[in-house]
């Protein structure tokens, strides 16, 4: 794994849109995995900025985001349909066919499962998978206990995840239960990994992750040390911990 230390906020998102930017222009065509939460808002920013001033085109690219709440609508502002068409979508010039997210709303949500999956396959799988990471480690909405082998699929939210995100709703009793969430093997299955890690409420999970511990479902991002490209971008804030 990659470290690049960086200053703050600012400086993780800045070196993010323009990693993310370089491989969009270079490649064609190319399929970017894409998280939503807060640690990403910054860099979508960028990247909406990079295509009106320097025209970097996304005509060629197809998304798959890592998860979705289940039981939101698309137009629900806490859904991550929506916060994927305002964060990002609706100001690039990204063919909104080439756009996949989990449907939350799926009447049959096995079957959206094993078909999100398939379709990553159809599409060659994800060339860039952009990341973020809970304070207990998750990855995409991955909890603790998550089968390494694990591939698209629903879970339950623990109640810290539900406590963490709770800022966005009204209140806790508003954050749904469950989410579609591509699994471990999903996103251990791209062929890149672009971590972002801000603030010090990151601090120990991220040196957990830096551990040379053997990965262990318990923490599921310390399956990232078997990935052969990883990059993490984290800030001065996450890296408090380390020695
Ligand atoms: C969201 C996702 C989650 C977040 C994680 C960190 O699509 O996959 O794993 O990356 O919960 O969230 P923030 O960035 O809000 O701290």
């Amino acid at each position: 794994m990659k470290l690049i230390k960086v200053k703050d906020y600012q400086e993780m998102s800045s070196v993010a849109s323009n990693y993310i930017s370089n491989q969009v222009r270079k490649h064609n065509p190319f399929t970017l995995g894409l998280a939503t939460g807060g640690t990403p808002k910054k860099t979508y920013e960028l990247l909406i900025d990079d295509h009106k001033n320097n025209g970097t085109s996304y005509s060629h690219v197809t998304t798959f985001n890592l998860d979705e709440y289940i039981g939101l609508t698309k137009e629900d502002s806490n859904s991550y349909h929506y916060y994927m068409k305002h964060a990002l979508f609706k100001y690039i010039d990204i063919n909104p066919k080439n756009i996949f997210i989990p449907d939350g709303l799926s009447e049959n949500i096995e079957q959206e499962c094993a078909e999100y999956e398939q379709k990553i396959r159809t599409y060659g799988g994800v060339n860039l998978q952009l990341l973020g990471i809970g304070a207990n480690g998750h990855i995409g909405f991955n909890e603790p206990g998550t089968p390494f082998s694990s591939q698209t699929h629903v879970v339950e939210l623990t109640p810290s995840t539900r406590t963490a995100n709770a800022r966005y709703f009204n209140s806790i009793k508003h954050v749904p239960t469950h989410a579609i969430t591509m699994g471990i093997a999903s996103i251990m299955a791209s062929k890149e990994i672009l971590l972002l890690v801000s603030g010090e409420e990151k601090s120990q999970a991220l040196k957990h992750l830096l551990s040379d511990e053997a990965p262990t479902e318990n923490f599921p991002a310390s399956i990232l040390r078997k990935h052969p490209c990883v990059t993490i971008i984290a800030d001065i804030d996450a890296l408090k911990d380390l020695d």
